[in-house]
């Protein structure tokens, strides 16, 4: 029975297995106990109702049980149909106090469901703070916002018709639905909202839109961005879990393929790197020349997809952009080819063109594993149906990295709750200030063994930095 205390997960007899892989990730995330050691005994988000749209995975498990340390009352969701880690979900029900909506393998109906369902409180009121991870939590409430007031001002409800996008429909069809339920719903979680905090990329992307449009309704703080996230993260934790991903879902030896990565962006270095590391010749697309050259400064050749796309062996997509291999690529591909996608959305792959065309065959493989046959009779391995494949066919970031990711939120957390009511953050995208950003990396070297050299005040005088820092200004790239 997945349906316990309020919460609804795949099964609840997977606790004592998601606890003992929890007390194992605890040890490899030190931010996040450091900061239960910090702020727990104050319980700075006490009174706060915080609500998180990220992948429920075990390391998320440990952000929601340090934020609850901290004193928030939470409900989760999963940002991915496939990310879920149901052992981990069922442990942090188990533990009874914060409620989860999620497994493995929902529908989009479901998962859509899970949203709502994370985003209202027993008494029907919404939460004081968002952590979003791509921005499904935070656009739910803005379109719900959006069609309320347009019902409010002609009674029109939004209409599942007139978008061709079949998740827009269901969330169209969820508002339509609350609005005759409750006219107000929207406005009022809105105005009860303090902000959000958002962790990757193509989240900041929304938001930033959503901003420069004068249509964000709440303060954004960019937790993407942290130099502790992003050139962490998404570089090195995207090095770990792509590999695994990829070698869980295929078996295939990746030493001697030619594997070409579609954006050399942090996500595109951090795969370029495993897949070298793994023995394949790399290639990489990209639009833009610093990156292209910087992918030639690493030894690796910058080319269109176009060219070699019936030599390579393994594609992967790591743009957050749209319409990165299309269905009449893989027309072109070798036999087996794979084809998988570490971007946020499922849209980097035209899943839509494979699947709409009655000529191009499904075979499934095994879960988050696909053979498309064209009609020459060559197939392609398409990976976790074109979702982010290190979380639908592995199990995502090793915990280290992802305690930087998530101290990095906690802090976002509190920087929101603590200044909700001084008008410190407007309807805004922030990011976290910079001293932040080096704690959270001071954090994570002591476990390490590093022995961090310190400024004598004569080269703290020359240089003009504190010897406390912060040490670089925010121009550095790193
Ligand atoms: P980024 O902006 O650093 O890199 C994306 C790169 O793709 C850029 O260099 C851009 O020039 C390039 N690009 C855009 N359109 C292109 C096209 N048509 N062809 C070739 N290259 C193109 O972004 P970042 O941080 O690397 O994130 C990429 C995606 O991965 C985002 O959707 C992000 O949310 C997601 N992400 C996924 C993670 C995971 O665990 N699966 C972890 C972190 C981020």
């Amino acid at each position: 029975d997945g349906t316990a205390q309020g919460s609804k997960v795949k099964d609840m007899s997977l606790a004592e297995f998601g606890r003992l892989e929890i007390n194992l990730a605890e040890v490899e995330m030190p931010g996040l106990m450091a900061s239960r050691e910090e702020f727990g005994p104050s319980k700075p988000l006490a009174g706060a109702r915080v609500m998180g749209s990220l992948h429920m995975t075990v390391q998320t498990a440990v952000l929601i049980e340090t934020l609850q340390a901290l004193g928030a009352d939470l409900r989760w969701c999963s940002c991915n149909i496939f990310s879920t880690q149901d052992h981990a979900a069922a442990a942090v029900v188990a533990a009874g106090t914060s409620k989860v909506f999620a497994w493995k393998g929902e529908t989009l109906e479901e998962y859509w469901w899970c949203t709502e369902q994370a985003l209202t409180w027993p008494d029907g009121e919404g939460p004081d703070i968002i952590v979003d991870d791509g921005g499904d939590a935070t656009l739910l409430i803005h379109k719900g916002y959006e069609f309320e007031q347009a019902f409010e001002k002609d009674g029109s409800l939004p209409c599942p018709s007139t978008t061709t996008n079949e998740e827009l429909k269901i969330v169209y069809r969820i508002i339509a639905e609350s609005i005759q339920k409750d006219p107000k719903r929207f406005q009022k979680m809105v105005a009860r909202l303090v902000g959000v905090s958002e962790e990757t990329t193509t989240g900041v992307h929304r938001l930033k839109e959503m901003a420069k449009q004068g249509k964000l309704l709440f303060p954004a703080i960019n937790v993407n961005d942290c130099v502790t996230k992003s050139k962490f993260d998404n570089i090195y934790g995207c090095r770990h879990s792509l590999t695994d991903g990829i070698m869980r879902a295929t078996d295939v030896m990746i030493a001697g393929k030619k594997a070409l990565v579609a954006g050399y962006g942090d996500v595109g270095k951090g795969s370029v790197q495993a897949l070298k590391a793994a023995g394949a010749i790399v290639y990489v697309t990209e639009i833009d020349p610093i990156c292209a050259l910087q992918a030639y400064m690493e030894g690796v050749e910058v080319v269109l997809l176009e060219d070699v796309v019936d030599k390579v062996d393994i594609f992967i997509t790591t743009t957050g952009n749209r319409d990165i291999i299309m269905a009449e690529h893989m027309a072109k591909m070798k036999n087996n080819a794979i084809v998988g996608n570490i971007g946020h959305f499922d849209n980097e792959i035209d899943m839509a063109g494979l699947l709409s065309n009655p000529e191009i065959k499904r075979q499934n493989i095994k879960p988050q594993v696909d053979r498309f046959i064209f009609p020459d009779g060559h197939g392609v391995i398409v990976l976790a149906e074109g979702r982010l494949l290190n979380l639908g066919c592995a199990t995502g970031h090793p915990s280290f990295v992802m305690s930087c990711s998530f101290t990095n939120q906690v802090l976002a957390q509190l920087e929101l709750w603590n200044n909700r009511a001084n008008g410190k953050y407007g309807k805004d995208v922030y990011l976290l200030p910079k001293h932040l950003d080096e704690k959270v990396a001071l954090l994570h070297l002591g476990v390490l063994g590093a022995k961090l050299t310190k400024l004598t005040p004569v080269q703290s005088e020359y240089l003009g930095i504190a010897t406390e820092g912060p040490f670089k200004p925010d121009t550095y790239r790193y």
